[in-house]
């Protein structure tokens, strides 16, 4: 099917981020159901109005995103932003692993990868148990209700990627506040671009520090690539700005909005609490990434050469969006999809992405999830939400879907 640009422009499609039905606020937006079911690849209308295409069903997903015709390269005329604060800094933002492809992305992925090996992040294993249970301790001794969004799923994750990275951790509050909103759906371009920058500079000094006196984390070894010559200041700060943002906000909305829908399904919950071995914990966290779509934006692309697929042809210069959150609640790839079931098998999610631009700390969040959603059931065997679910409030306007607070008592 061949389109003309006015074709495009004049015809009506669907409004996209789409809003989740607040009576089932873990499954995606229904709407994003009703494209799958009549075209995975379908047009929708974004912020400053022009027509991307929306990707919604798992194959098709997964074949773009290894694509190498698809890219993430900001930069080009009709990449799909976020917002209208994410287009106009783009020229602000270095080229790093999130917007470099082929070759490039290569060169800076191996620098981070380093990192997050296998080894190395199951070494972290005791630190993360230790964090665990220091921040379970307080929650026990302090008063009830406590707020497990602040007293464990934002500090837990924070602290681990602040330490892994070398980054003071009494940063945290300022790198809190900046990233959420450097990245907010809502948020202007002026207040994108602060909080950007403010972020920015304090990792550039850091770097710049590193690069005098290193210690043994991954900023270091970026500040050393530095010196070297390898990659430059702004570089290395815009690598370690991309984990610290990444490394924190995402695993802590999946401890929060996940402790959440354990307790509303207690058969399956039951399953977590008798595991006594690794393996069923390991599924169970597979699937918790199936079914709580918390990257919620979608993925942006852009084809760089004409592709067809299901049907239409997708021309080079159109943006593609991929919609993780519809893809894995696809019959086809997950039958009953809308089922929380903890001994399926899960694994093929795009919880994590897929292809070139795989989640970098996928490791990492595995480790953090297994030990604090086995923690928080042992450590408080008779934890509840203090108050009904219809008064939780859950992040629609957030890069990362989640909950503001969870009060629980225990
Ligand atoms: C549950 C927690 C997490 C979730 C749900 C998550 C999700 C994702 C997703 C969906 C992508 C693919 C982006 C795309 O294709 O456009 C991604 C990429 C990435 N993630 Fe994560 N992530 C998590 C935790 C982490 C952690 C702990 C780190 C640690 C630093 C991290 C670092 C990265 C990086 C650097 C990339 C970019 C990789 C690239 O472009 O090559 N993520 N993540």
């Amino acid at each position: 099917m061949s389109e003309t640009a006015t074709e495009v422009r004049n015809e009506t499609a669907p409004r996209f981020p789409m809003d989740r039905n607040p009576r089932c606020p873990f499954a995606p937006p229904e709407g994003t159901k009703t494209l799958r079911e009549s075209n995975p690849v379908s047009r929708v209308e974004i912020w400053d109005g022009s027509k991307p295409w929306l990707v919604t069903g798992h194959a098709e997903q997964k074949t773009l995103l290894a694509d190498p015709r698809i890219s993430v390269d900001e930069s080009l005329p009709g990449f799909p932003h976020w917002n209208e604060g994410m287009a106009a800094n783009v020229s602000m933002r270095p080229k790093s692993v999130f917007n470099s492809d082929g070759a490039q992305h290569s060169h800076f992925r191996r620098m981070m990868t380093k990192a997050f090996t296998f080894k190395r992040v199951n070494a972290l294993r005791p630190f993360v148990q230790q964090t665990t249970d220091e921040l379970i301790d307080a929650i026990l001794a302090g008063p009830k209700p406590a707020d497990l969004v602040s007293a464990l799923a934002l500090p837990l994750p924070s602290i681990v990627i602040s330490q892994m990275l070398g980054v003071p951790y009494e940063s945290h509050g300022f790198f809190q506040e900046n990233s959420v909103k450097s990245v907010d759906r809502y948020a202007t371009p002026d207040e994108n671009m602060q909080a950007f920058a403010a972020m920015f500079m304090f990792m550039h000094e850091l770097v710049e520090k590193k690069m005098k006196e290193p210690d043994d984390d991954v900023l270091s070894d970026f500040a050393a690539r530095a010196r070297d010559g390898e990659i430059d200041v702004a570089e290395a700060a815009q690598m370690g700005l991309g984990m610290l943002i990444a490394g924190h906000e995402t695993s802590a909305n999946m401890i929060a909005l996940g402790t959440l829908a354990l307790l509303e399904h207690p058969d399956q919950l039951a399953i977590l609490r008798e595991a006594d071995d690794e393996s069923v914990v390991g599924d169970a966290v597979e699937e918790m990434m199936r079914y709580l779509g918390i990257i919620h934006n979608g993925q942006r692309r852009i084809a760089l050469e004409d592709i067809e697929i299901s049907g239409q042809t997708i021309r080079a210069g159109e943006g593609v969006i991929m919609e993780l959150g519809a893809s894995n609640w696809d019959p086809a790839a997950f039958p009953e999809p809308e089922k929380l079931d903890l001994q399926r098998s899960a694994r093929h999610h795009t919880g994590f992405g897929f292809g070139p631009h795989q989640c970098i700390g996928q490791q990492l969040a595995r480790v953090e999830l297994q030990i604090v959603y086995t923690s928080i059931f042992e450590r408080m065997p008779n934890i509840a939400v203090a108050r009904p679910i219809d008064e939780i409030e859950f992040k629609s306007d957030r890069l990362a879907y989640g909950v503001y607070a969870l009060p629980v008592t225990w």
